[in-house]
């Protein structure tokens, strides 16, 4: 039987409290009252239960009255005889504070006492099943002097007291100051109560018939009027200012708390068995029993505010509007007794304070790692990438600095700063020639011989060049190098192709030459299209012009600067046709002592000097027998070596010195010399050849000569009748040049022969 009621009960719990979350309610207008009752007197709200006359009160208990004649209206309860004011009423605190006036016994002064028969009231509740006085909130206080105040209980029982009595007049300064809200036994005196207190009676013990002891301690001084009450302790404590007189009889009435609850059943669970009776109406209500005692009372599930005891009076809370209350600053979704709270859609955080939801961090912390170390190993890589490359073109800087240094680079360098002016020379990189002749590429190639390839380039200035890239260099020769190529800088001639710079940063160093737009003489006169005609005048002034730059290079230097590879291919031609020879890059200082001597024989079959053939030894004489292989082309327009010819004649130098022993070297020459050229011209020029393709060095002239008598002969041509007077002054020229080169040694009367019109044999 038991354990089924206890089941019982807990289904029944369970159903309450099921009821409690999930029942649904039509959200009213929180009503604080039945319907047809005021809810209100002055300005004190009377929730039901409470009612304002007896249908709208639960029950008599909680009847109301309300006093309107007053003003304010004053509200009365019918719980106490005295019928005393109530001044606030709490639904959820269970609370009602009252007006009680105390409990008072004023004694005439002795000689004025007529009889010790005080004045006397008193309040008390009389028997109320709605109101305990709260023993929490209320003291019980005993004023005046002497005063022993207590209550008895109804059984007439003693509950609680104190003793408040006054120093002796006599005896002491009664002038001490005092505070306010002291109540420590002197003039007054606090107690506290029981709980379940819901009557009492005051009671002051009469010390007139008090013991000559108890006269001298207690009875030192005295009040007129002494009292005994219940108070709310806040009032004894801060509002009691005992500096008031203790003679009144109608002391003020004082607050007092009271504790109300249902009180005819014992608590909730027995309540709940009486539906009809149950006092919390409300479906979202919940029930809880009173701590001082029998009773229950009523409050409104979590989420739901408004009068628990009434039909639908507890509504849903929309938390939603109350932010500060319920900490939601989110995004709030109100629901039926609750409400969820999430920070807006992006952002994140507290939303329990104002600004605590802040903008989200899109990156989860899976996808940090993962981007971490995504970018960490391609920055590995990449700094490994990095690494190598650097390592790599240091390599290649280094690769570059040996073959600069290797390549005498620093001595150059040296003697460009130490040397004075560089006349335009200049150290190029690798990078720069490759620029300018996009990257070697083969339509940039001017032409390919043995030595190397010739590219056409094209610098950053636009200056176009001829970009000279051997295949290889002697070991011997790049020791020398540097020293040559500073040398060759130094050259200014407008006969000589200009060197502009040198690359050193290759294996074998690269020239870089002012760029010769015509190309070669060879092609001039061999060439696939040849000339119809080449005047004769053009003729001598291309073998001047040569013969000019050779003997400038010969005289200007010292030790000589020696071309050693003087030929028609080593000969260009600018727009004007002007000769321009090249190729010094192949040349040679003039050996200075006996090691230097060149151990490998240089230049181009057919042109070589037989004396350096023997000796190996490279003269400007050698330079002197090249030319006059080059003059005897410009000539015969024939090839150095011509290999379609009979075997013993395939060289020139043999086919007309051959020719020339019989007298039939005339018919060797090209028309069109033979043609223009006089009879003394021819003689003249024959003899100069001859000369310089002598077997024997010492019988050829200097390169000087050979200029300066080309030079000559060209005047002559171009004006024969002029001869005489030009002579004179050319002589005189000569002369003063001679003067400033010493090395110079001009054999006057070789400039004579064309007046004497010699006849010359030769030896050979
Ligand atoms: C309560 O008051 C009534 C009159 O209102 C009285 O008859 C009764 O004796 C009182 N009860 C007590 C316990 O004082
Ligand atoms: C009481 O104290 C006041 C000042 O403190 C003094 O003037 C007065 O004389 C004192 N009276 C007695 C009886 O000691
Ligand atoms: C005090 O005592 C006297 C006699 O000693 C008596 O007559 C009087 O009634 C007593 N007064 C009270 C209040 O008990
Ligand atoms: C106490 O009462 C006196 C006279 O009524 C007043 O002068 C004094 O200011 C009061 N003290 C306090 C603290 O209320
Ligand atoms: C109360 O005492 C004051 C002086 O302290 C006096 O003026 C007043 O008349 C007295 N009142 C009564 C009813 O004794
Ligand atoms: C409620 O009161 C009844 C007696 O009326 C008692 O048997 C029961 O144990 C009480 N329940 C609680 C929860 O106090
Ligand atoms: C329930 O309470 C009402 C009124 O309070 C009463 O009339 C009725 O007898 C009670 N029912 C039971 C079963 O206690
Ligand atoms: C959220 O903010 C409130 C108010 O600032 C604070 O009391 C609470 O501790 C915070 N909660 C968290 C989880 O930080």
């Amino acid at each position: 039987m038991a354990t089924n009621t206890l089941h019982l009960q807990a289904i029944a719990l369970a159903a309450v409290l099921l009821i409690c979350r999930l029942s649904p309610v039509t959200p009213a207008a929180s009503a604080q009252q039945l319907t047809g009752c005021r809810d209100k007197c002055g300005n004190i709200n009377v929730p039901y239960p409470f009612g304002i006359g007896a249908r709208c009160a639960r029950d008599e208990g909680f009847q109301l009255n309300c006093d309107d004649s007053a003003s304010p209206p004053r509200l009365l309860t019918l719980q106490f005889e005295q019928h005393p004011q109530l001044v606030s009423l709490s639904l959820a605190d269970g609370e009602a504070r009252v007006l009680l006036k105390p409990e008072s016994k004023c004694y005439p002064p002795p000689e004025e006492r007529s009889s010790d028969v005080p004045t006397s009231s008193y309040t008390s509740i009389n028997g109320s099943t709605t109101y305990r006085y709260s023993p929490e909130k209320n003291r019980l206080v005993a004023l005046g002097c002497p005063n022993l105040g207590y209550i008895v209980d109804g059984s007439g029982n003693y509950v609680s007291g104190c003793m408040s009595a006054c120093r002796r007049p006599s005896l002491g300064n009664d002038t001490v100051p005092r505070l306010p809200g002291r109540c420590t036994g002197e003039r007054c005196c606090q107690s506290i109560i029981p709980p379940t207190l819901n009557f009492y009676v005051p009671r002051m013990f009469n010390f007139e018939n008090g013991t000559a002891a108890v006269d001298n301690e207690l009875r030192g001084g005295t009040t007129p009027c002494r009292y005994v009450f219940l108070v709310e302790h806040t009032w004894i404590n801060t509002v009691y200012n005992d500096t008031k007189d203790f003679n009144r009889s109608d002391f003020e009435a004082v607050p007092v708390v009271l504790d109300w609850a249902i009180r005819n059943v014992y608590n909730c669970s027995a309540a709940k068995r009486n539906a009809t009776d149950y006092a919390c109406r409300s479906t979202n209500s919940e029930c809880f029993d009173t701590i001082d005692g029998q009773g229950y009372r009523c409050n409104c599930c979590q989420g739901y505010e408004g009068n628990p005891y009434l039909d639908g009076g507890c509504t849903d809370i929309n938390e939603c509007l109350r932010p500060e209350k319920y900490g939601c600053y989110g995004d709030c979704t109100n629901m039926l007794g609750s409400h969820t709270c999430v920070c807006p859609p992006g952002t994140s955080g507290n939303w329990t304070d104002r600004n605590g939801c802040r903008p989200k961090d899109n990156f989860p912390l899976a996808l940090k790692v993962v981007t971490g170390v995504s970018v960490g190993v391609f920055l590995s890589v990449f700094m490994c990438f990095w690494l190598y490359l650097g390592l790599q073109k240091r390599k290649l800087i280094r690769t570059k600095q040996k073959f600069f240094e290797h390549n005498g680079g620093v001595i150059l360098r040296q003697q460009m700063h130490s040397g004075g002016g560089t006349h335009g020379f200049r150290i190029f990189s690798t990078e720069e020639l490759k620029r300018a002749t996009h990257n070697f590429a083969s339509d940039r190639v001017l032409g390919r011989g043995g030595h190397g390839v010739v590219y056409k380039g094209v610098l950053e200035d636009k200056t176009v060049v001829a970009i000279k890239k051997s295949k290889m260099m002697e070991e011997a020769e790049t020791k020398e190098f540097a020293r040559e190529m500073f040398i060759l800088s130094q050259i200014n001639h407008r006969n000589v192709v200009k060197l502009l710079g040198c690359c050193l940063e290759v294996e074998v160093p690269m020239l870089v030459y002012e760029f010769v737009s015509n190309g070669t003489l060879y092609h001039y006169i061999h060439g696939k299209e040849p000339k119809a005609d080449i005047p004769l005048d053009t003729r001598l002034r291309i073998a001047a012009e040569s013969a000019e730059a050779l003997s400038y290079m010969h005289s200007s230097a010292s030790p000589p600067i020696l071309h050693g590879d003087v030929k028609t291919a080593n000969i260009l031609l600018d727009d004007k046709f002007n000769a321009k020879v090249s190729d010094f890059g192949a040349s040679k200082l003039a050996p200075t002592d006996e090691a230097e001597i060149a151990t490998l024989v240089q230049g181009t079959c057919g042109y070589l000097d037989p004396e350096y053939l023997m000796t190996c030894q490279l003269t400007d004489k050698s330079d002197v027998y090249s030319f006059g292989v080059v003059m005897l082309e410009l000539l015969t327009r024939k090839k150095a070596l011509y290999l379609d010819g009979p075997e013993e004649n395939r060289s020139l130098v043999s086919c007309f010195t051959t020719a020339m022993k019989v007298g039939r070297h005339q018919e060797l020459l090209d028309s069109q010399v033979r043609n223009e050229m006089s009879a003394e011209m021819l003689e003249e020029i024959t003899y100069l050849l001859m000369r310089c393709i002598s077997m024997n060095g010492e019988e050829r002239p200097t390169m000087k000569e050979v200029a300066e008598r080309l030079e000559m002969l060209r005047r002559y041509q171009q004006h024969p009748w002029a001869e005489a007077e030009d002579n004179a002054e050319e002589i005189e020229s000569l002369l003063g040049r001679e003067q400033q080169n010493a090395n110079y040694q001009l054999e006057q009367q070789n400039v004579l022969y064309l007046e004497e019109g010699r006849n010359y044999t030769f030896s050979m």
